[in-house]
């Protein structure tokens, strides 16, 4: 690489600075758990997160965002974000991936965020949903998704040294699921069923000891995409394929240029080792613990990766009340 390309693409550990804002995303959010409106929630997290971005030596383009600028003030598709500074960025946001769970008070709703060098990361366009398999480290380039599912459940018990009866499935729950479930059922594997948040589904089964081992199902195609740049970094893996719930919105995608029953590998996903993820509990799920109060202050539990050298920390961060910069009427910095 040239030096004056190097200079462009993200030599350090970005993600350090980008877990800032998912920690205000979440700690703006959390105040509204509970109080049974999803959007105010989620409005709350995207402007703490806008805010906190501003700061982040980059030049960052919005490829997965909050849907089109004319109906997202903020964080929309193609906003450029950061301080304008090198490296140039691809970034994809979800302020709060598990709305209804946050507003709800349910468990596992995060924020999130990941960026990869510019010109890398998969742009869904109008391919809302996909079809996900997404396994760790051990069922990496063990489990293909063209694969019936109960040959991909004993693959990957055979990898892990595990029976079959050991394995557990993470599903979202929804009726389109039904047939994949029994599919799961008669391959003998156990079912973990999720009403909502399949980023922080597919992340777990990528960590030892969380009690979930392969995520199947039709989720979010962004979720997918912020998915993978998180499986990069663990050394997991996720393949999708295009679904379209009527013959319109196929023919839309088609129309944008995609194949609907195209297979996406990880590195269709995110076409680089130089990626970046962070993630913050808002909710206290399998993931992360979500934002506690404490008197004087606030407690965040965040997790961040980097692509290149594969390290995942955990990050708890204690931030004062009084030093925190309000953000409107819930969000602080
Ligand atoms: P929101 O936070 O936008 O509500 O998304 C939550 C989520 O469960 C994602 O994790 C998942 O990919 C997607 O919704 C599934 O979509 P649907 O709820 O339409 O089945």
């Amino acid at each position: 690489m040239a030096m004056s390309e190097a200079r462009l693409s993200p030599e350090r550990n970005l993600a350090l600075e980008l877990v800032r804002t998912t920690e205000a995303a979440a700690m703006a959010a959390a105040r509204l758990m509970g109080h049974g409106d999803k959007i105010a929630a989620d409005q709350a997290a995207v402007d703490a997160m806008r805010h906190v971005l501003d700061g982040v030596e980059m030049n960052g383009t919005v490829i997965i965002g909050e849907g089109e600028k004319d109906e997202a003030p903020m964080l929309y598709n193609g906003e450029v974000v950061g301080n304008g500074e090198p490296p140039h960025c691809d970034i994809a946001v979800d302020p709060v991936d598990g709305t209804t769970l946050t507003a709800e008070g349910r468990a596992g709703a995060i924020a999130v965020i990941a960026a990869s060098e510019a010109g890398t990361m998969y742009n869904p366009g109008s391919a809302v949903y996909m079809e996900k398999l997404a396994v760790g480290p051990d069922g990496a380039g063990i489990v293909d998704i063209r694969l019936p599912v109960d040959r991909n459940i004993t693959a990957l018990a055979k990898a892990k040294g595990v029976e079959v009866s050991d394995i557990t499935a993470i599903v979202l729950d929804r009726p389109r699921h039904a047939e994949l479930i029994a599919e799961i059922r008669s391959a003998g594997a156990r079912i973990r069923l999720i009403s909502d948040g399949d980023v922080a589904g597919a992340i777990a089964c990528a960590l030892p000891n969380t009690g979930v081992d392969i995520l199947f199902g039709i989720g979010g195609t962004p979720e997918g995409v912020i998915t993978a740049a998180a499986l990069k970094c663990m050394g997991g893996d996720l393949q999708g394929r295009l679904w379209a719930r009527t013959d319109e919105e196929r023919e839309l995608i088609e129309s944008e240029g995609k194949d609907v029953g195209q297979i996406l590998g990880l590195d269709d996903l995110i076409a680089t080792e130089n990626c970046f993820f962070a993630a913050t509990g808002i909710t206290t799920g399998d993931l992360l613990q979500g934002v506690t109060y404490t008197p004087g202050g606030i407690t965040t539990h965040s997790m961040v990766m980097r692509g290149r050298s594969g390290t995942v920390r955990m990050v708890e961060a204690q931030h004062k009340s009084a030093k925190l910069k309000a953000i409107g009427p819930i969000g602080y910095v």
